[in-house]
């Protein structure tokens, strides 16, 4: 099977379901509702071509999210805003890069002058804001850039594009900014933010700012804030990618504590399709949460990932925990079923074989990436682990 091949059939899986959602009462996070428009087909700009500004286009998500709107929609242009960070490759959308509707501009967003620049150029009528610093751990060691990415660039965004009056503009955020939950229980949009590790408190910072837009300039904002992602294109140093790639060479794999924290997976293709409805349906001002509906322990995933590599279970490595690691997230996304017509369709057990299936036939895309800068980085956060 070809590079994009097991991607495509993927996106094929990745439909929509419209159930019946649950009539929960929905708190709107600013506006009390009345500003909402719920728009049922997409915003269009001149000749009815919609050109969305996707931010941060070259990491995981957002490149599965250029490809799944170039793949769905003919009449929308996509402009890739991306400063090419460690975790960005140009390399992810090399299958869009012939598409006329697709264009790279390589930018900071914490750069106002690039900002207004492709702003100028290109006249984006709508705005999916992906682009920040991912990674919990590296947010540990240092949280600088965190803050000028997150924090100020979201405010640089924020600003662009509302002289620039953008329809529609999408924050992606993360069920991190709810803190950590007990044994039970949901977060629901109406959970109390408390963020715990830098980069949640970064991105609930952004999600703040956001708010505070829609309510003092009537900016038409959403935000959506999702679970745990897994497939395709994923930078390895996130539990997942990062196992399947240590297991593929033989190495051990780090658990950090008892490996008994709970993440709720979602297949990337149904966070992009979550964040697509959001906005196309979305009512400006709402926060949607996405999830997965798939609770697992790191250690019952790990055992999983060492099943379909086929490798022994000694290969686990119990080491030093990371710092105030959240326990347990789980998502209730009932609103968004219910607003938005989404919930998650891919079978976990199906995407995970599918997602282990295309890091063993791209093997090169992660040792590529895993050269210099990346050896230093695992060094720093697993050399005094002892691996
Ligand atoms: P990623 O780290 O894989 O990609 C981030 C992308 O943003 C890269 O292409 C990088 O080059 C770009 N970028 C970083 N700083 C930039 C800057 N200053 N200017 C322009 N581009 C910049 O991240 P991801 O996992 O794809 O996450 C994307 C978004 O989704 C983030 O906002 C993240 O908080 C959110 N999110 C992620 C998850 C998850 O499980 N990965 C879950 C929920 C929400
Ligand atoms: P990660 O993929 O970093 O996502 P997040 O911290 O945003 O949830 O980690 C997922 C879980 O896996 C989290 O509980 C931390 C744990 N983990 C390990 O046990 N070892 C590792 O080497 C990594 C990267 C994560």
């Amino acid at each position: 099977m070809g590079l994009f091949d097991t991607v495509s059939k993927l996106f094929i899986s990745g439909g929509r379901f419209l159930g019946l959602g649950f009539a929960r009462k929905a708190q709107l996070f600013t506006l009390g509702g009345k500003m909402g428009k719920l728009l049922g087909q997409s915003s269009s700009g001149e000749n009815g071509v919609a050109t969305i500004l996707v931010t941060g286009g070259c990491g995981f998500i957002g490149s599965n999210y250029v490809r799944l709107v170039l793949q769905q929609e003919p009449n929308t242009r996509v402009i890739n805003f991306d400063a090419l960070t460690y975790a960005g490759n140009a390399a992810n959308l090399k299958d869009c890069e012939a598409n006329p509707n697709y264009r790279l501009v390589v930018g900071d967003i914490g750069d106002r002058a690039a900002v207004e620049k492709v702003f100028a150029e290109e006249s984006p009528n709508e705005v999916v804001h992906f682009a920040a610093e991912s990674h919990v751990d590296r947010s540990i060691l240092d949280s600088s850039p965190f803050i000028r990415t997150n924090v100020q660039g979201t405010q640089v965004m924020l600003d662009v594009s509302r002289v620039h009056n953008i329809e529609r503009y999408v924050q992606v955020s993360t069920d991190e900014v709810y803190g950590s939950l007990g044994d039970t229980g949901f977060f629901t949009e109406e959970t109390p933010l408390a963020p715990n590790s830098p980069y949640a408190a970064s991105k609930a910072a952004s999600d703040l700012l956001v708010r505070s837009y829609v309510h003092t300039h009537r900016f038409p904002a959403i935000i959506t804030r999702c679970s745990n992602n897994y497939g395709p294109f994923q930078f390895p140093e996130k539990l997942i990618p990062l196992f399947i790639s240590n297991l593929q060479s033989d190495l051990a794999v780090p658990v950090y504590g008892d490996g008994l924290q709970v993440r709720d997976w979602i297949h990337v293709v149904d966070h992009c399709q979550g964040i697509h409805a959001a906005l196309r349906k979305g009512k400006v001002g709402m926060v949607y949460n996405l999830g997965g509906l798939c609770e697992k322990t790191n250690m019952e995933l790990t055992k999983t990932l060492i099943h379909l590599l086929g490798k022994p279970e000694t290969l686990i490595r119990h080491v030093a925990d990371r710092p105030g690691h959240d326990r347990r997230y789980a998502i209730d996304c009932s609103l968004a079923e219910k607003e938005l017509g989404w919930r998650p369709t891919t079978i976990f057990e199906d995407g995970l074989r599918e997602t282990v299936e295309w890091y063993r036939e791209n093997r090169a895309w992660a040792d590529e990436i895993k050269s210099g800068a990346y050896r230093q980085y695992y060094q720093a956060q697993y050399g005094h682990r002892g691996m």
